[in-house]
């Protein structure tokens, strides 16, 4: 159950000094090896009593440095994110051996009132 990646290291030295502009290559190289799903994210979220959770959510994209995502005012999630802003999530990309990792806090933009909740978060 365990591969060997030794055919993609990681060099440290010769990654981007800014993280979004290694992302933005990561990612699109993702979408050259036509990787499934290449903008969906494991979000973490934690409870009012501090239980963390995790669930797939789609990258709409990301602006003035900050990952955007899209989700329904009264999933869990929101509710989640409304009390505790703390939040987390990664992008696997299998196909090129990589994975990033980002932590931060949710910002809340209301679009759709009614339907939506897009999120960016730094
Ligand atoms: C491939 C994939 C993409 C998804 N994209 C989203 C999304 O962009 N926004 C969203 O709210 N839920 C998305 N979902 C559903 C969530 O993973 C989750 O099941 C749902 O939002 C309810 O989660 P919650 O109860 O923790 O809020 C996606 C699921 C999958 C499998």
């Amino acid at each position: 159950m365990r591969r060997e990646y030794s055919n993609a290291p990681l060099d440290e030295t010769a990654l981007a000094p800014n993280p979004l502009h290694q992302f933005d290559t990561w990612f699109k190289q993702a979408l050259e090896v036509s990787a499934m799903e290449p903008n969906a994210m494991h979000l973490g979220t934690v409870s009012r009593d501090g239980r963390p959770s995790l669930r797939v959510v789609l990258l709409k994209g990301i602006e003035n440095d900050k990952f955007v995502f899209y989700t329904n005012l009264k999933s869990g999630k929101a509710k989640e994110l409304a009390n505790n802003k703390a939040c987390a999530a990664t992008f696997y990309w299998p196909e090129l051996a990589r994975q990033v990792r980002i932590e931060g806090d949710v910002l809340l933009i209301f679009i759709n009132l009614r339907k939506c909740l897009p999120a960016i978060f730094q």
